[in-house]
């Protein structure tokens, strides 16, 4: 049974896994650097990285303690290569070169995109190629054609921010703290969803991209007006995300009508308005929805893992002597959109 030791780094979560072929997670730590970055209001790279380089090579020990095993029965070493904090991914990358060539197994530097588009496949064996994958992260907003291992398209991305970075600016506005999206969350719950009219940006539109930058700004001008309550604010932004994340869903289930699945992934899947949305979605379209469990939404190193055992299990060879990326698309096709872009 092929054991894969996965390592995720690239943001503001330390994570160590052992995963099997057969989808056990035999072992797993996740250490969040929330308490680091709060006073800062966000996360802070070279505090990032320092607090990776301090806590990964004992998690690996740990997880090793855990299952009473060693290097010499893993069969692989998984790490993150990017897209992210490049420090942060230079540190968990180094880290896996360093026991790869200690123990002599094979390195996997996973692309940590990848890890969030197959990590349903690691909770559901019946998820077959190919499926929709909304990713709704701090970093990333996303649509993707998963057509298999190692094969993405890309069907929308965002032309300005992430939808998690929208609901972490819109907490800071609110003076809700961070990290902004489960804070944003409890506020909207004593709130009144239609009580700031805000605007849905490219809802309706044929353009398949998503854009929260107009909202943010409303929401900046509703909370500057004085006019509203937080709660209310929260719940009417939380309402204006979720029409567009539905919205745009929508238009690439019309453009994908092969698609097995509709499924959600990265942190913003956590919310509960959100996926009760989407799962209306893909009702109405009579698609299976699938979120996976929230510890397997929000960054963790069972995902790099699992990334890395699909790889082998299709017969892929790990490219020689992988770099840390900054950047690093799934899709290399996929056109540069109008607008900044999505952040790393
Ligand atoms: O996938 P993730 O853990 O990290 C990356 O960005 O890669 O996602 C973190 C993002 C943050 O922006 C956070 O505010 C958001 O997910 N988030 C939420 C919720 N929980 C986390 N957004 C809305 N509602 C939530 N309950
Ligand atoms: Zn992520």
């Amino acid at each position: 049974m092929t054991l894969v030791l996965g390592i995720e780094s690239s943001c503001d979560e330390t994570a160590v896994a052992l995963v099997t072929a057969d989808r056990r997670v035999l072992a797993e730590r996740i250490a969040s650097q929330e308490a680091e970055h709060r006073p800062f209001g966000g996360v802070v790279p070279e505090l990032a990285a320092r607090a990776h380089a301090e806590r990964i090579a004992p998690m690996v020990e740990a997880v090793l303690a855990e299952t009473g095993l060693s290097l010499n029965d893993v069969d692989a070493i998984a790490a993150t290569a990017g897209p992210g904090l490049v420090g942060g991914v230079m540190v968990g990358l180094v880290t896996g070169k360093a026991l790869a060539f200690a123990a002599g197994k094979p390195l996997w530097g996973i692309n940590h995109l990848e890890g969030h588009a197959l990590s349903p496949r690691l909770v559901d064996p019946d998820l077959a190629f190919p499926y929709l994958l909304l990713l709704v992260s701090g970093g990333h907003c996303q649509l993707i054609a998963v057509e298999g291992v190692g094969r993405y398209r890309r069907l929308a991305t965002t032309i300005d921010d992430a939808a998690g970075e929208a609901f972490d600016k819109v907490a800071k506005m609110l003076g809700l703290g961070f990290p902004g999206g489960p804070a944003v969350e409890n506020a909207a719950q004593h709130g009144d969803p239609k009580a700031v009219p805000l605007p849905r940006p490219l809802v309706g539109s044929g353009e398949p991209h998503f854009s929260f930058a107009g909202l943010k700004t409303a929401v900046l001008r509703a909370v500057q007006s004085g006019l509203h309550g937080p709660a209310d604010i929260a719940a009417s932004f939380q309402a204006a995300v979720t029409d567009c994340l539905a919205d745009r869903t929508r238009l690439a289930i019309r453009a994908m009508p092969e698609a097995t699945a509709l499924v959600v992934a990265g942190g913003v899947a956590a919310n509960g308005a959100v996926r009760a949305a989407l799962k209306q979605v893909a009702s109405a379209h009579a698609l299976p929805f699938l979120a996976p469990p929230l510890r397997l939404c929000t960054d963790n190193a069972a995902m790099i893992a699992w990334a890395a055992q699909e790889r082998i299990a299709a017969g892929l060879s790990p490219e020689p002597d992988p770099q840390a990326r900054p950047r690093w698309p799934l899709d290399p096709a996929a056109e540069a959109v109008r607008g900044a872009g999505v952040k790393a």
